[in-house]
């Protein structure tokens, strides 16, 4: 089965990578979609986040990364995927996800399929590692060294 994880990744963090990590043991090809949204100011550029995932998952071969502009569920479409796979932290996460599956799926009959974070990272958010960065906080335990090396300007 091919799946589609969307997603911002302002930047990735461990939470994503575990998201995607885990899926990448259950289904057989993964696309990670970065999207770009042009009404949202992001800290990295569209290639600088489509980098740092390639970097990241480098060495797996069923993970591919693409970004996209526009609907989700043409993109999704545009791969053939069978399926959309969110990662949900918390019930907080849980009304704005279950509105945008039914909207998927009554756009384009598009499943979404959602998966519990591990409960270490029930808490991590990309906004949380940038607001830490920014003040000058370790987030070294909340990112992968490739995007700690970024924020860093390393
Ligand atoms: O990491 P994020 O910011 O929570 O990801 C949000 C994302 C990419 C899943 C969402 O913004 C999205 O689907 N954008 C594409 C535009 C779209 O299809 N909007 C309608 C969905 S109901």
């Amino acid at each position: 089965m091919k799946i589609l994880i969307p997603g911002s990744f302002d930047p990735p963090t461990n939470g994503h990578i575990d998201v995607i990590n885990r899926c990448s043991k259950i289904f057989t090809e993964i696309i990670v979609g970065v999207v770009v949204n042009p009404s949202k100011d992001s800290l990295f550029t569209r290639t600088e986040r489509s980098e740092m995932l390639d970097k990241i998952f480098n060495e797996k071969q069923n993970i591919k990364i693409e970004s996209f502009e526009g609907l989700l569920v043409d993109f999704a479409s545009k791969h053939n995927v069978d399926a959309i796979v969110k990662g949900l932290r918390a019930m907080t996460d849980f009304d704005y996800e279950f509105q945008m599956a039914q909207a998927n799926f009554t756009l384009a009959s598009y499943e979404t399929i959602f998966i519990p974070s591990s409960p270490e990272y029930g808490y991590l958010s990309s906004s949380m590692v940038k607001e830490i960065h920014s003040y000058g906080g370790d987030v070294s335990s909340l990112v992968p060294p490739e995007v700690l090396k970024s924020l860093n300007n390393d």
